[in-house]
């Protein structure tokens, strides 16, 4: 992301192209550009592949290709934070024959067998080759999109699938995925039992094939399908030629018919609907989203920035609004030069009441009250009740903004709680000291959250998971011993957080009260080892550090090192122990809501 001062007003943008560079006393001397403030511009980031991007529940959650055996998602509530926002490993895997060139991730919020879930679905493969890559799908425990995910299965292990994504059509689920036909990589669609389930005897048909001139350039390839729908029209775009060429492009399908499963009733238009230009090369493998207030419809793509890149970690993600023709049909255009000033999605700056996803926690002061809000005025209260619950909501720039849960408003420099508008009047630094104590200062002024009683302890509420940041596992016992695990949402992987004194915490398995997260033999040395055990010494109680990026550390109360993942490895059963604090992955967690 370039070095960008912020300009407002009507210079901003004209200043972006220079026009008013004498009035807004912008010099390039200075080698810095401006950029108009609700502004951003493309790349969001370098290696950014294949993107998906969803809307929800207030923030921008975004995945791109890894290439490696972990799952990355973004999480920010401006398009522009997703450029900064840390990447937070939500899932990771070993299992030798799927564990590998993890691959274009896709969630969805379908209402499955369990309900309302984030479906993931991704393509991994086995090391060192490309030729065993498939689908995987897992399932969110709840509605955050940032997890605990459960592995729930691959649909067709023994072939050659990637590139996922689901159409719901007339009650029906169906799954698109591409594969390779002799010389074509074509893409295919069946219809499905369940999320993560093919159905019984649906037939798999070729829905897009590569016959004109701008699908075979480089290699005759069809993939990237995705699913846009547009008042009472289904359209498929996809992705088209080779990816390692710069004439990587997407095309268009319509359903003209009732059934998907025929391959008659899809439309293909004869002309690319979106390809390379200003600059940009190989755009492609897109997805869709909407703006924060509904008005704006956006495609999320890769591209590349030099002609002569292909197919690797070179494809940057950028994202552009697009519109609609008189026909209905979409209007992609151009891709959007590198470094052009973009105007942010329509709704970002608010007014937002929304209920963000996270963990509910309560705001405790030193004097045991709560913070509450009624009204738009907040007050200090008994910790009881549903308005005591807060989400402490990591906006992606080192600051976080404090989310009522209740009324989906957030707190302002005022310390009143109001609508989201997107300033730094919403935006605090929290710090904490050794004792645990947290003190939330506020960006815009500076002023500390409860004035002279500036200081919190956050109690999360219920039943919570605790999950690497390195490998998207969960904190678990195995016996009493504290390891990582994949997420099952077993007991062994729930924890509740009880209070003892000042700013400490204990961890408790949700189901066993009296056992803690506690330090075996010396606790003071590097490599103690974690595990269940009394609840009695000082080593059983731990900081919940807040970091500026929405995890958390977890720092022993008596040796002050930090709860590490023993060689920062993905496996699961990986043993758990203290070390000192380095600010890596291995020693970074999120707490999610666990059910
Ligand atoms: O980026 C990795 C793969 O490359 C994508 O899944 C596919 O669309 C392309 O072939």
């Amino acid at each position: 992301m370039k070095n960008w001062k912020k300009l407002t007003g009507v210079c901003a943008l004209a200043a972006a192209v220079a026009a008013c560079a004498q009035t807004d006393k912008v010099t390039t001397s200075e080698q810095e550009q401006t950029l108009p403030e609700g502004y951003f511009t493309n790349p969001l980031f370098a290696n950014g592949a294949d993107p998906w991007l969803e809307y929800w529940d207030g923030n921008y959650y975004l995945t791109t290709t890894t290439w490696t055996s972990q799952l990355v998602m973004r999480k920010s509530p401006t398009l522009a934070g997703l450029s900064e926002a840390a990447p937070i490993n939500v899932w990771s895997d070993t299992d030798p024959a799927r564990s590998w060139n993890f691959w274009a991730f896709e969630f969805h919020r379908l209402n499955g067998p369990n309900g309302w879930r984030w479906y993931l679905m991704y393509t991994s493969g086995v090391e060192g080759t490309l030729d065993y890559q498939h689908l995987s799908v897992l399932e969110s425990a709840g509605d955050d999109p940032m997890g605990p995910y459960e592995y729930k299965g691959h649909f067709m292990p023994d072939e050659w699938n990637i590139d996922g994504t689901y159409l719901e059509h007339d009650g029906k689920l169906y799954l698109l995925y591409s594969q390779w036909q002799g010389d074509e990589q074509l893409n295919l669609i069946t219809e499905m039992e369940n999320p993560w389930t093919l159905k019984e005897g649906s037939p798999k048909v070729v829905i897009t094939r590569p016959t004109l001139e701008w699908e075979i350039s480089g290699r005759k390839v069809t993939e990237g399908a995705e699913i846009l729908k547009h008042k009472d029209r289904t359209f498929l775009i996809y992705s088209a030629s080779y990816c390692d060429t710069p004439d990587y492009k997407l095309g268009m399908k319509e359903l003209i018919g009732d059934d998907p499963l025929n391959p008659d009733h899809w439309k293909q238009y004869d002309e690319p609907v979106f390809q390379r230009g200003n600059g940009v090369f190989g755009p492609g493998h897109n997805g869709f989203f909407v703006s924060p207030d509904g008005t704006q419809d956006w495609i999320v793509y890769h591209g590349n920035s030099k002609e002569e890149y292909g197919c690797g970690s070179t494809r940057s993600v950028r994202a552009q609004e697009f519109t609609w023709t008189e026909e209905g049909l979409p209007d992609f255009g151009v891709p959007i030069p590198e470094g052009e000033p973009v105007k942010m999605p329509s709704g970002e700056n608010g007014p937002i009441k929304v209920s963000v996803q996270g963990v509910q926690q309560q705001l405790v002061n030193r004097d045991g009250q709560c913070l509450t809000t009624s009204g738009g005025k907040t007050s200090l209260a008994a910790c009881t009740g549903a308005n005591a619950n807060w989400v402490l909501d990591s906006t992606a720039d080192g600051a976080y903004r404090l989310a009522h849960v209740e009324t989906g408003t957030f707190i302002d420099q005022n310390q009143e709680s109001s609508a989201w508008v997107n300033t730094d009047t919403q935006r605090w630094s929290v710090t904490t000291d050794e004792n645990g104590w947290l003190n939330i200062t506020n960006r815009e002024t500076g002023a500390t959250l409860g004035g002279d009683n500036s200081q919190w302890r956050l109690a999360p509420q219920g039943d919570v998971a605790v999950m690497s940041v390195q490998s998207g596992k969960a904190l678990a016992v195995d016996g009493d011993n504290a390891v990582q695990d994949a997420w099952t949402g077993v007991d062994a992987q729930q924890w509740q957080l009880s209070h003892t004194e000042e700013g400490f915490y204990q961890l408790h398995p949700a189901q066993n009260a009296e056992q803690c997260l506690t330090l075996e033999g010396n606790p003071i040395v590097p490599g103690a080892n974690a595990a269940l055990g009394s609840c009695d010494e000082v080593w059983s109680e731990w900081v919940v550090e807040p970091l500026g990026d929405g995890s958390v550390q977890l720092r022993n109360r008596h040796s002050s090192l930090a709860l590490n993942v023993d060689s920062c490895g993905l496996a699961n059963g990986a043993n758990l122990a203290q070390a000192p604090w380095l600010d890596t992955d291995c020693q970074k967690f999120q707490l999610r809501e666990s059910r």
